[in-house]
């Protein structure tokens, strides 16, 4: 068995992030979410990864490397455009041929992981299974009808959903799958399909298993999205306290600070995480937040929201919350008359004032 990892696309849903990088390399309580996804492979035994990448190939193989990190062999596969997830097992077919192989979307965070689905697929040796999981918003995904437990119709975002049923971004198949994507003609957003070569499997006649997920999971392409997968993979995180704590700080419930971290005259409330080098003084980090490194906040308060690297955030008057703060960035209370907002923000960016 392979892995076939997905990490091209533009991630237009979470821009201006994206902008500048990967949307699978955001971290999720602080560590990218592409990482959980090569965590979740390398537990259900499989070592051979091809990681699809596009526009984002330097910073993804920067980040991953050659992957023995994990104890996994990496292989990169270049994708010239964002044709589709059914275009990336086509290119990939040379790497794949001869295996059977779990497809991952690199933005997919599934907390149980994919061990379970993975050894039910080696049991049962269908042609294609799928993961499904009930969601409110049908229409954002590809869904799925189930007749008598059986697959009989797959459709792409559709207008009227058939079902709640969801196509979570993971996918076994064997070699069948080739010869769908080879079938396949763009849809209407002008990419292929794996829904629709799905689909060709059923009408094939060939088996394709769903497996309802009771579990968590969440595709992380939008805000909304990323925050409550941070909040909920903070609830997981073991309380270490590494970096540095003044006598004045209180830190409250489960949170874990990062070597060369310091907290002056502060209070933290779990559950939260505090990267390396970053410095909290004289503020407040509530629920559910994620700091990654070379942060610093001073006299302001945080809370459920994410922070990524080096940057700055001082004399914020009100708490910011529900928010997802990039590289780099400075919000700061000017001391410039007029007294004014003084804004420098990315295309795309978005503020909420009060
Ligand atoms: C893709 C698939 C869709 C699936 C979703 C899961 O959507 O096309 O069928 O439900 O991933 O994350 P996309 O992220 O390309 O909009």
């Amino acid at each position: 068995m392979k892995a076939l990892v997905l990490c091209g696309g533009m991630g237009t849903r979470l821009r201006p992030i994206t902008h500048t990088m990967a949307k699978q390399l955001v971290p999720i309580a602080n560590k990218p979410v592409l990482f959980y996804g090569l965590e979740a492979i390398r537990d259900a035994g499989i070592d051979d990864v091809g990681i699809v990448v596009g526009d984002t190939r330097k910073e993804i193989t920067e980040a991953v490397g050659d992957g023995s990190r994990w104890g996994i062999n990496v292989t990169y596969i270049h994708q010239e455009e964002p044709l589709g997830l059914a275009h990336a097992v086509l290119i990939s077919m040379d790497y794949l041929m001869g295996d059977n192989f779990v497809m991952y979307l690199g933005d997919n965070l599934i907390k149980d992981g994919i061990k379970g689905f993975v050894e039910s697929f080696e049991k049962t040796r269908p042609n294609c299974e799928i993961l499904l999981a009930r969601v409110v918003n049908p229409e954002r995904f590809g869904v799925a009808e189930l007749q008598d437990g059986r697959v009989i119709r797959l459709v792409e975002k559709p207008d009227v959903p058939l079902s709640d049923l969801a196509l979570v971004g993971v996918y076994l198949f064997d070699e069948n799958i080739f010869d769908a994507v080879k079938e396949l003609k763009p849809s209407w957003r002008g990419e292929l399909e794996i829904t629709d070569a799905i689909q060709w499997l059923v009408d094939h006649g060939l088996r394709v298993e769903p497996h309802v997920i009771d579990g968590w999971w969440k595709d992380t392409g939008r805000l909304e999205d990323m925050l409550e997968a941070n909040s909920i993979m903070l609830e997981t995180i073991k309380p270490d306290i590494k970096g540095h704590v003044d006598s004045l700080s209180k830190i409250e419930g489960k949170v874990r600070i990062e070597e060369g971290a310091e907290i002056i005259e502060s209070t933290i409330r779990g559950p939260v995480v505090i990267g390396e080098r970053t410095r909290i003084v004289n503020s407040f980090i509530g629920p559910y937040t994620s700091i990654y490194f070379g942060v610093e906040i001073i006299d302001s308060e945080v809370e459920h929201s994410i922070v990524l690297e080096c940057s700055k955030i001082a004399g914020v008057p009100v708490r910011i919350e529900g928010s997802l703060i990039g590289q780099n960035v400075e919000v700061i209370r000017s001391p410039l008359k007029p007294a004014a907002y003084r804004f420098m923000l990315g295309d795309n960016s978005r503020v909420g004032i009060i």
